[in-house]
């Protein structure tokens, strides 16, 4: 399948990235990452549409309104990975193959940040390696969909 069509969800805070704790999170930015995103989509043969919101509801609101419109969808689930049911249930809601990022190893982190409502639904999760951790996503996303 060609043309394959992704969304690109950032959650609560990732618009801060490049200068919120940047021990943590690094120095690359949002816009950074984003055209990271563009950048191997293309070479994937795959188009990224990109949202961030710090709201609960809109990212609900984003997961809904991609039934129809994308093939996968690649989260950054940010705070929102540790609490929220809502997203979680709205992903298996829409059932589109989802991957879950995140910059930093949320396993070698506080313990509150061990545990994941979206995993379940995922198809899988790369954790620790930075802005490297959505490229990886999005490659292992777009071959999954491709595969199945
Ligand atoms: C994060 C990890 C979360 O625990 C945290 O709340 C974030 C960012 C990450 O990308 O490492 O906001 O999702």
């Amino acid at each position: 399948m060609r043309n394959l069509s992704i969304l690109a969800l950032h959650g609560p805070n990732l618009n801060l990235l490049g200068q919120r704790e940047p021990g943590v999170y690094g120095t690359v930015t949002l816009d950074e990452i984003n055209r990271l995103l563009e950048q191997e989509a293309k070479s994937l043969e795959a188009k990224v549409s990109a949202l961030q919101s710090n709201h609960e509801g809109a990212l609900v609101d984003a997961i809904q309104a991609a039934s129809g419109q994308h093939h996968g969808i690649l989260i950054n689930p940010g705070a929102y990975t540790h609490t929220s049911v809502a997203i979680r249930d709205a992903i298996a809601a829409v059932a589109i193959p989802t991957v879950e990022v995140h910059l930093s190893n949320i396993y070698r982190r506080e313990s509150f940040r061990h545990h994941s409502y979206i995993a379940p639904v995922a198809v899988g999760q790369i954790s620790g390696f930075g802005p490297e951790s959505y490229r990886l996503g999005l490659i292992a996303l777009v071959n999954y969909i491709r595969q199945t």
